[in-house]
């Protein structure tokens, strides 16, 4: 019948040229939709004769299915145009650079510190710990401070309030307390962490952190040592010497580093001595191996027999030296950092700026800066 072929062509063609999803929408209804036109000549079919209805009932139908098809078929194309359109456009673009990211930087003192850790362990020295938390007798008795001495006021402690059986307990003011709790070992019954007791001959080096209440541009109320300690047979104060020079000039990594030994008194050490380094610190910066300045780095000298003996070893059998080095004020030195009070205020952009790389391990056979 050639009006409902002329319609189905229309209808399909209609279909066929829809633009976009909403034009082949729009089709759809107008043929298929309630009152469409193709819907309402199905309706007519209830009103036709039963000859009639056989006659025209099939070809209705045919043109409702080949509508419909027209109209999935341009729907399937649309949707998989519109998804090229997508992945097209939606594209990640690998070129693009990535936002920065913040990468963390160690701390001075800590890269400081390995690289001391790593020289000290070159020469054959191993480490030990101690608790922050002393009591009087390691921190001070057993290190020779008389009771009452004002040597004692020399260090401006901090005392924790007194426990349950009247026991006050400070903060360490040095790391020294750690060499009576190596060379009395098992005496203390402190657990096996803590205690890191040796029969002699020792040879340790004890990093940490110490405290004092005391604070200017070269002292912080927490800061940070490295002990070190060696006893053994025949040891003299030029062993002493001899370590710390080499100690110094493998640290700064150049001999240009001058050095002096002034005497001193520490009350656990004779005779007892502090070593300063001359340096440059008028510009704003620190420079070594020039300039009128000296920044004292450490104290030391040979153990007082009466140390020895309090830690049960005979001063007629061992003899060692000790020293107490200033970990932060040789970074401070290496690195011209001119006020120790910024090492620990925190600040993430001067961290930023005096930091070092997570992934530089120092190493003195391969460099340690
Ligand atoms: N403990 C001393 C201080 O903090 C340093 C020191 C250590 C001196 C070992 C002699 C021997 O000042």
């Amino acid at each position: 019948m050639t009006e409902l072929s002329k319609l189905q062509d229309e209808l399909t063609g209609r279909a066929r040229a829809a633009a976009d999803l909403a034009a082949l929408e729009a089709v759809r209804v107008e043929a298929l939709g309630k009152s469409g036109s193709v819907s309402e000549l199905l309706k007519s079919l209830g009103k036709m004769s039963p000859d009639e209805r056989r006659e025209r009932g099939p070809r209705i139908n045919g043109l409702r299915d080949a509508v419909a098809d027209a109209v999935a078929a341009r729907r399937g194309e649309l949707e998989a145009a519109e998804l090229d359109a997508r992945l097209a456009s939606e594209r990640v673009d690998l070129s693009l650079p990535a936002p920065p990211q913040r990468r963390g930087r160690v701390h001075p003192t800590m890269q400081t510190l390995d690289e001391m850790i790593a020289i000290f362990a070159d020469m054959g020295f191993s480490l030990a710990e101690g608790p922050d938390i002393e009591d009087d007798f390691h921190n001070f008795t057993a290190l020779n401070f008389p009771p009452k001495h004002p040597a004692r006021e020399m260090h401006d402690t901090f005392w924790l309030a007194a426990d349950a059986a009247g026991e006050r307990k400070l903060l360490r003011t040095h790391t020294s307390p750690v060499q009576v709790r190596v060379m009395r070992g098992g005496q203390d019954k402190l657990p096996a962490w803590i205690a890191n007791g040796q029969a002699p001959p020792i040879r340790v080096i004890v990093p940490g952190r110490v405290y004092r209440s005391d604070s200017d541009a070269t002292h912080t109320p927490m800061f940070h040592q490295l002990e070190g300690l060696v006893i053994d047979r025949a040891i003299h104060m030029g062993h002493l010497k001899w370590t710390l020079d080499a100690f110094t000039r493998r640290f700064f990594e150049t001999e240009a580093v001058v050095t002096r030994f002034r005497p001193h008194h520490f009350p656990f050490t004779e005779p007892s001595a502090e070593m300063d380094v001359q340096c440059d610190r008028s510009g704003g910066s620190v420079k070594i191996g020039q300039g009128a300045d000296w920044l004292e780095i450490l104290g030391g000298g040979m153990v007082h027999p009466k140390v020895l003996a309090n830690c049960g070893l005979d001063p007629d059998e061992w003899q060692g030296f000790a020293f107490g080095l200033g970990v932060d004020r040789l970074g401070m030195l290496k690195y011209g950092m001119p006020d120790l009070r910024d090492m620990f205020s925190a600040d993430v952009r001067w961290l930023d700026h005096y930091g070092f790389s997570a992934f530089q391990a120092p190493n003195p056979a391969t460099g340690l800066s």
